[in-house]
């Protein structure tokens, strides 16, 4: 079992990443309306990885004995001008969801709850990768500027990406 303390810390982070999902979706369909398809995938991958996100810690808190429970999900922001200031917005993003896991993984240690402590190991790897991809591409969209050609390369690169599921989601 785990205790409601982690229980309802673990479900305040399933409406985070849910959150997060609806922001990546947010941002996909501001691309998409803007005639840039490749930035739209990238975005939409992203808010199928979310996805994924919330449903492993779904799975952790039933695998626990414990009960999820479904929260309003507040509304997010629904214009980027440019590619560069949501990637800017996604980083932000991210570092803040990086604090809320730190946060989560005191609070088990506090608890001395480790099983809890050993499932957020994933996502504290996993937000060190989520910030340095963000990391790179801001960088990239910083260095081509206002360049039509480099934005529509870049957005041919971001269109390439494919979802993959993360193992973490069978165990
Ligand atoms: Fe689920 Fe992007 O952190």
């Amino acid at each position: 079992m785990i205790s409601e303390k982690i229980q309802d810390a673990l479900n305040e982070q399933i409406n985070a990443e849910l959150w997060s999902a609806y922001l990546y979706l947010s941002m996909a369909m501001n691309f998409e309306a803007a005639g840039r398809p490749g930035i739209a995938n990238w975005f939409k991958i992203q808010f199928q990885e979310e996805q994924a996100h919330a449903q492993i810690f779904i799975n952790y808190v039933n695998q626990r004995g414990g009960r999820v429970v479904l929260k309003a999900i507040d509304a997010v922001p629904t214009e980027w001008a440019t590619p560069l200031e949501a990637f800017e917005a996604t980083l932000a993003h991210e570092t803040k969801v990086t604090a809320l896991i730190n946060a989560l993984y005191s609070l088990a240690e506090q608890e001395s709850d480790y099983a809890t402590r050993d499932r957020l190991n994933w996502f504290v790897s996993e937000q060190v990768e989520e910030e340095d991809n963000c990391r790179q591409l801001i960088d990239k969209f910083r260095l081509i500027g206002d360049n039509g050609m480099g934005i529509y390369m870049l957005d041919q690169e971001l269109g390439a990406r494919t979802y993959v599921a993360p193992a973490a989601l069978a165990e």
